[in-house]
């Protein structure tokens, strides 16, 4: 059997995505936390007791789940089982596993997957996200984040990040047919991420911009 693709990149991940980002675009821990601020303010008073990072990978999204959601349990799930034993030095208490019989019975109160639906083969996209449906607690929510292909400086980057090569992007017409598909309803949905560093001061305003296809990511809410 062959191993999962992202086994030969889990020691490095952080550092080849720096290299594929140009200096002036790279914010490294901006991009990981935004993800994990924009699901806890989306998620508000709703406090999740258990969290899943579908697709943790090394675990860059872990810290930020640990930091603002300190009293949840932490589970990461990722079919790279080498990239699964970078993420648990970066979080030693979250749960981690790459069979996900491993939860049978086990229901999530929130789950995010980021950036990890444009690396699944689009045949295969459905019942990935199908399963995250069925994993889903009662009165649960999931979020997902996706490269937005219409953004210019995301596909610039995307065609030259290695561990990008077989990948698929997925617009956000294709993201939210394939919510429905997979049985979620969408709670909300929005383009994240207009501003490089150099315009930092002017993010404020990103909430108000969401409907606008030109953010550089995307998210849908569901429940
Ligand atoms: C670009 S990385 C993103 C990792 C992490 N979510 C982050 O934000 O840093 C994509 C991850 O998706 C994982 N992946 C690919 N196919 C998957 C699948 N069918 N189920 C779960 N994870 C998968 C890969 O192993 C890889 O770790």
């Amino acid at each position: 059997m062959t191993k999962p693709e992202f086994d030969q990149y889990a020691e490095g991940y952080d550092r080849v995505l720096g290299e594929s980002i140009p200096e002036g675009l790279n914010e490294d821990s901006y991009f990981a936390e935004y993800k994990v601020a924009l699901m806890a303010a989306r998620l508000g008073e709703k406090r999740p007791a258990r969290i899943l990072d579908f697709g943790c990978g090394a675990g860059r999204s872990l810290p930020y789940l640990e930091k603002h959601f300190p009293e949840a349990e932490l589970w990461g799930y990722d079919v790279s089982p080498a990239s699964l034993k970078v993420a648990s030095g970066r979080v030693p208490r979250a749960k981690l596993f790459s069979d996900w019989s491993a939860i049978t019975g086990i229901h999530f109160d929130a789950i995010i997957a980021a950036n990890v639906f444009h690396h699944i083969p689009p045949e295969q996209r459905q019942s990935a996200l199908a399963q995250c449906h069925d994993a889903l607690a009662v009165g649960g929510q999931m979020f997902l984040f996706e490269h937005n292909p219409y953004n210019p400086a995301t596909r610039w980057i995307f065609e030259r990040c290695p561990f990008d090569a077989d990948a698929e992007m997925l617009n956000l017409k294709t993201a939210l047919a394939l919510t429905a598909q997979a049985g979620f309803s969408t709670e909300q949905h929005g383009y994240t991420l207009f501003f490089p560093r150099p315009l930092a001061f002017l993010r404020g305003l990103e909430p108000w911009l969401i409907r606008l296809p030109l953010g550089a990511q995307y998210y849908v809410q569901m429940a």
